[in-house]
């Protein structure tokens, strides 16, 4: 255990139980350097406020807590996100829902873009960076979310209009999408991964939907038909044991060049097809 005694970076880094990584994050982070300038200042002696920061957060590591939510930030499609614990923490599988987005939209100008529940804001601002012409929209039932989603879209320098509501309710009536993503509450209520790392501190709001794990597709893909041009497309981010019960409810609702592309663990992550009015 440290004390107040050990004043030093190097008397701090890496020797309190946490792994060097995580300890020279959340120093470098408290000093408000890069990691790497601990390596040439590891003699650099701590101010009382510096120590009592770093001790802080190592004792909030050391209870659990996800370092994302202890540095406030994570980076997702090389961009540098705001995120606390009313937001999900970015997962690098949810960049293949990203990419499959931006195929989906290639050849498309000025596509219109809905992004159902945004949480950090993660997928509509990246789309949002790489396609500066789409015109993207994002909504999520969270008020507090939408506001770390706005920070977000601010600080990258990108325009996406941020609506709060359930899935589709922010739209009584019908602008019509060329593409709509999400990456919706996929987790099963009684999941006991719920209790276990970094879901232990995330909105549960965005973790599970209290039912079956596959309310929000229901609800998303059978209404999304009727909000999409012709030959508009969805994309989903699912569970690794899901692709099959999504691919169900997508034929039922009429999708058709359905597909699951796997992540990089080779799990189906992501399912999505094209909807044409005639295809029902
Ligand atoms: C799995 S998180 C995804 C967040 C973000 N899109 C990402 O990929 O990191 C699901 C998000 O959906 C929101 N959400 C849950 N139920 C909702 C509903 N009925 N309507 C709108 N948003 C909802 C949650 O607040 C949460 O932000």
């Amino acid at each position: 255990m440290l004390s107040d005694q050990a004043l030093t970076v190097k008397a701090c880094w890496g020797r309190n139980g946490l792994s060097r990584l995580e300890s020279g994050l959340l120093l470098a982070h408290v000093l408000g350097k890069p990691r790497e300038w601990l390596l040439a200042h590891d003699d650099h002696v701590l101010s009382s406020a510096e120590l009592s920061a770093f001790l802080a957060l190592d004792n909030r590591r050391r209870q659990g807590e996800p370092m994302a939510y202890l540095l406030g930030q994570r980076e997702f499609m090389s961009h540098c996100f705001t995120v606390g614990p009313d937001v999900l923490i970015p997962r690098p599988d949810t960049e293949l829902l990203v990419e499959m987005a931006l195929v989906s939209i290639a050849h498309k100008a000025a596509p219109a873009v809905l992004d159902l529940g945004t949480g950090s804001g993660i997928i509509a601002i990246s789309i949002a960076k790489a396609r500066p012409d789409a015109q993207v929209t994002a909504t999520d039932c969270s008020a507090r979310a939408l506001a770390i989603a706005r920070t977000n879209a601010k600080r990258l320098n990108i325009s996406v209009q941020m609506l709060l509501g359930k899935w589709f309710d922010p739209f009584p009536t019908s602008p019509l999408f060329d593409l709509i993503v999400s990456n919706p509450p996929y987790i099963h209520p009684q999941d006991p991964h719920l209790d276990q790392g970094d879901l232990r501190f995330e909105p549960r709001v965005a973790l599970t939907d209290e039912q079956d794990g596959l309310s929000a597709y229901q609800s998303i893909i059978f209404e999304a038909a009727s909000r999409l041009k012709p030959g508009g497309e969805i994309w989903l981010e699912h569970g690794f044991d899901q692709a099959q019960a999504v691919v169900q409810y997508l034929t039922q609702a009429g999708f058709t060049q359905i597909k699951t592309s796997q992540d990089l663990a080779g799990h189906p992550r992501v399912s999505g097809g094209s909807y044409n009015s005639c295809n029902s």
